[in-house]
């Protein structure tokens, strides 16, 4: 290993839009070396999520901002492959949030074992990590979808919007997936399961998505903002919930200057008693363990299915990251490092 260097990816510049090659420098440096308690681990794949642009601009957060210079953040699964931990030996693959680099050191008590015979230790990041983690705390603790209800959410194709879609129907509820596109639609009622899918790039995507919805709509799992958004509150019945997952669509254009839509907003919450909730995945972390013992059951029987979108090679990280602020991915976005 004594030659072997670290590739790190750091963040180089914020970005005022989109983020181009330009925000991020790449930079080789010698391995770290793990102290005591600590692991030496081999980054072997890293996931790439939507939080990460705002990770890289300076504007007040939920999160602190990676600083300029610094590694950019992220989680990753790896091997160890040194330890200086009785908890673990070399070759123990782990879940650790190492950041967008190909080695790093970590503390022992931070790390969670993986079993790669059980489940393929990529879903560490996707269906069986943060982001199933996300769809299935906010859709069941915010939405609370009840049999017979309509769901829909967008992004559905996605890591987080097509476990929210079929969770909703496991509980009974119809779900109504919305993505851009042909091919997701169909991979989303063909693969997925969903009741009614709507490609939010047609010309008449707010006539379709009504008729996607002839009851209405009971909880709409919001992850996008935007023109997706503008169709679906007039849909809104009453008492309908509104998770707020995510705005993907305003991450590269925070200043944006809209029209004034907050009292048609408030009415709308006033009239047809509405529920909007914004909410982090973590603050539901007491929920994590029946996530895993549920969610592992349902991929086992079937019920849920998922699809990751894995890019060969770090140095292909800032781009694939741009495409998916653009749609571009095809599921769970996770770079293979190694
Ligand atoms: N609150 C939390 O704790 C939490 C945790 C994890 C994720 N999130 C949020 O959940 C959302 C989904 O994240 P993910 O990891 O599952 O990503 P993802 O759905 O796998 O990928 C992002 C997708 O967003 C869609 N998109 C991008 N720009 C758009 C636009 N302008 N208009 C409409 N759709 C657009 C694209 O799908 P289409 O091609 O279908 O448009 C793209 O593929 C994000 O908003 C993310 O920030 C929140």
């Amino acid at each position: 290993m004594s030659d072997t260097k670290n590739l790190r990816v750091l963040l180089a510049k914020r970005p005022q839009g989109a983020p181009t090659a330009e925000h991020f420098r790449f930079e080789e440096t010698q391995l770290p070396e793990p102290s005591e308690g600590q692991v030496l681990l081999k980054i072997l794949y890293l996931s790439l999520d939507p939080y990460m642009r705002g990770r890289m601009s300076d504007a007040k957060s939920y999160a602190k901002p990676v600083e300029l210079g610094d590694v950019m953040e992220g989680g990753t699964v790896a091997e160890v492959v040194e330890s200086r931990s009785e908890a673990f030996k070399p070759g123990d693959i782990v879940l650790s949030h190492s950041g967008w680099q190909s080695f790093a050191v970590a503390d022992a008590k931070g790390l969670r074992k993986l079993d790669p015979a059980t489940v393929p230790v990529t879903t560490a990041l996707g269906i069986m990590g943060m982001p199933g983690f996300t769809a299935y705390s906010g859709l069941l603790t915010i939405g609370q979808p009840k049999p017979g209800e309509t769901v829909a959410v967008a992004a559905a194709s996605g890591a987080v919007g097509s476990a929210v879609g079929q969770i909703a129907r496991i509980k009974g509820a119809r779900a109504v997936g919305i993505a851009g596109g042909p091919e997701k639609c169909a991979f989303m009622r063909d693969e997925l399961g969903f009741d009614a899918v709507v490609d939010h790039k047609a010309a008449d995507f707010a006539e379709r998505l009504a008729a996607a919805c002839p009851d209405g709509i009971d909880v709409y799992f919001e992850n996008v903002g935007g023109h997706v958004w503008d169709a679906v509150m007039p849909l809104l019945n009453e008492f309908a919930r509104v998770p707020v997952c995510g705005l993907i669509a305003q991450y590269n254009t925070p200043e944006a200057k809209e029209a004034d839509r907050l009292p048609a907003l408030m009415r709308s919450v006033l009239t047809r008693s509405l529920s909007i909730r914004g909410f982090i995945q973590r603050e539901f972390m007491d929920q994590r363990r029946q996530f895993y013992t549920d969610m592992s059951e349902w991929i086992a029987s079937d019920r849920v299915r998922y699809r990751e979108d894995i890019v060969d090679g770090l140095r292909n990280a800032p781009e694939a990251f741009k495409g998916l602020l653009e749609g571009r991915n095809f599921g769970k976005l996770i770079i293979k490092v190694a």
